[in-house]
């Protein structure tokens, strides 16, 4: 059997990104970058700009399989302008996209700022008519040709489903190996909550956990993790404060950030550390290892544009051959 495969679950877009020297002021068109101008420039004019694929799930999947992992990207790909766009992206980046419906429909975008004052990414998403996979999309599938499957926090009721019938599936058979994990990003989406008790491993962002109160991540993950399956793990990335996870027996374990030399692009930084993670638990190492490996990959993918740099850059470090 050929080695089996991690599955990310959920949506590909094009993201359009915009690196400028800061932000922009609301309602202007002005300015060039030249600090004649003003010093540093207006943010008006992109010091660069690239059309990328993105999305989560998608994202996850290129880091997956920039880590070396047989990855592969489930969710609905648009038909139409673009088709060629996704399809010669996931071929370069080695994503098996073959069992994803493809659809008649406008292309998802985000419009993406980058700034380089801050370091902030913000994003302003659109999607007109491209429709969620439906709950029943994963019954074609032959279960057995994985060991993982991530589901990003969107599409709450079928991606309950869709879980629901691997879970049952793998009760039938129990040579299903198959680890189930989710990821709570978007704050104050109260549907969200019911992805908790979902995977054996559950990742939430620093957005979700403030939301809930909680003003670190130590304490978030211990005071969040009733919500989770017994047995399971919580992770919570923070940022350039690092990442903490509280494990089945309640105990919480901790990592550093990583710090690149600067702070280049964060956009899906969030999904290049589930998709790292994913990568060391996948293999059996333990949480306080994974997380370290994923703060390191990360910071590395910050200091860089993109996910592209990421094998090269691992590999210098000796990271990609611990
Ligand atoms: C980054 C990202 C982008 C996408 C946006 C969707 O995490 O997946 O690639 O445009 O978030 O929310």
């Amino acid at each position: 059997m050929p080695e089996r495969r991690v599955m990310t679950v959920g949506m590909v877009c094009v993201d359009i990104i915009n690196y400028v020297v800061r932000f922009p002021d609301e309602d202007t068109d002005v300015g060039s970058n030249s600090p004649l101008e003003v010093p540093g420039g207006l943010g008006n004019r992109c010091l660069d700009q690239q059309w990328c694929r993105g999305g989560n799930a998608s994202n996850s999947a290129t880091v997956l399989s920039l880590l070396g992992a047989n990855a592969e990207f489930f969710g609905s790909i648009p038909q139409g302008d673009l088709t060629s766009f996704f399809e010669e992206d996931f071929r370069r980046d080695r994503v098996h996209v073959d069992r994803c419906p493809r659809l008649a429909a406008r292309t998802p975008t985000s419009c993406v700022i980058v700034s380089a004052a801050s370091g902030t990414r913000t994003i302003v998403h659109s999607n007109s008519d491209l429709p969620e996979l439906p709950a029943d999309a994963l019954r074609r599938l032959p279960l057995r040709e994985y060991d993982w499957i991530h589901f990003e926090g969107r599409n709450i009721a079928n991606v309950n489903k869709m879980v629901e019938y691997v879970r049952a599936e793998r009760e039938k058979n129990p040579e299903l190996k198959l680890t189930i994990s989710v990821e709570l990003e978007k704050a104050n989406r109260p549907e969200l909550d019911t992805l908790f008790s979902l995977g054996e491993v559950v990742f939430i962002s620093k957005d979700v956990a403030m939301s809930k109160g909680f003003t670190d991540m130590e304490s978030a993950v211990r005071g969040l993790k009733a919500r989770t399956l017994p047995g399971s793990v919580l992770i919570c990335p923070w940022g350039e404060l690092g990442a903490a996870a509280c494990l089945a027996d309640g105990s919480v374990v901790t990592s550093e950030a990583h710090r690149p030399p600067s702070v280049v692009d964060t956009v899906g930084a969030g999904d290049t550390f589930i998709a790292a993670c994913i990568w060391r638990l996948r293999r059996g190492d333990p949480v306080n290892r994974a997380l370290r490996t994923a703060c390191v990959v990360a910071g590395t993918k910050v200091g860089v544009k993109g996910f592209r740099p990421l094998p090269q850059l691992l590999k210098d470090s000796g990271l990609l051959h611990e």
